[in-house]
């Protein structure tokens, strides 16, 4: 009975480790992300956010262009036309191809990869930061962040936020990391949907399963 309710309490710890959130966001509380893979629209505005503000510093290499166009529903040509700066392949993975040497120099500190970033936060964690920037004069950009202390990266989204003022400046971040977790996972929504089909085939099976089993001991007992 104990190794029961042992084996039950470590099935749980995931749910709990998750429920936590794990980690914090530096001086402020985490808010929660807008994620919601199947909304389309907001996938493709947040794709053209990091496109265009984003991959000029990081790169996303694990990330293809091609795979983008298909699951977000994009047009190829467009995505060739409008969005692959770093290439012109449409096979190949979402990298600048930055020299990290200089960049560390000129920042302090290179910008990482960001194709697994809302993993390795969390998505609500990453929308925290792109919301907590703030003035700061002892900076060299000029601003510091409440969520990631003294951070070398400068605030890029502030002409955005000028220019679509504090709630569409949060819809657009929302849009932004909704992508992120796409990107983070491009298989989920399929993995999700292929998961029902397993659950279903589980339950028409036990039926069958079930019948057979009582029939079998049927004549032992
Ligand atoms: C001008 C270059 C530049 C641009 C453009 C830029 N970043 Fe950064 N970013 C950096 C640098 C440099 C760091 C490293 C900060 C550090 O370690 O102090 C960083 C760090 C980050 C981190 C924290 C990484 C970690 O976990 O340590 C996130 C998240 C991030 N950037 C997201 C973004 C997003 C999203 C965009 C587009 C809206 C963006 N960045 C655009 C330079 C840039």
């Amino acid at each position: 009975m104990k190794k029961l309710f042992l084996l039950f309490a470590l099935m749980l710890s995931p749910v709990f480790a998750l429920a936590s959130g794990g980690g914090g966001c530096g001086a402020v509380h985490c808010e929660k992300a807008p994620v919601d893979l199947h909304n389309k629209e907001s996938l493709q505005n947040g794709a053209k956010v990091f496109i265009s503000y984003c991959l000029g510093c990081h790169s996303a290499k694990y990330l293809r262009y091609e795979r983008m166009a298909q699951d977000l529903e994009i047009d190829p040509k467009l995505v060739e036309e409008y969005m692959m700066f770093t290439t012109d392949k449409i096979g190949d993975g979402m990298d600048p191809k930055t020299n990290k040497k200089d960049q560390a120099k000129w920042f302090g500190n290179a910008p990482p990869d960001l194709s697994l970033e809302t993993r390795l936060r969390s998505p609500d964690w990453v929308y925290t930061y792109l919301l907590n920037f703030y003035p700061d004069d002892k900076r060299p950009w000029g601003v510091n962040n409440r969520v990631f202390k003294d951070v070398a990266m400068p605030h890029v989204l502030d002409s955005l936020e000028q220019e679509l003022g504090p709630e569409g400046y949060e819809e657009a971040v929302g849009d932004l990391v909704n992508f992120m977790t796409y990107m983070a996972e491009p298989s989920r929504t399929d993995r999700e949907s292929l998961g029902i089909w397993v659950l279903l085939f589980l339950a028409i099976m036990f039926v069958p399963v079930y019948l057979l089993n009582k029939e079998y001991w049927k004549d032992v007992k």
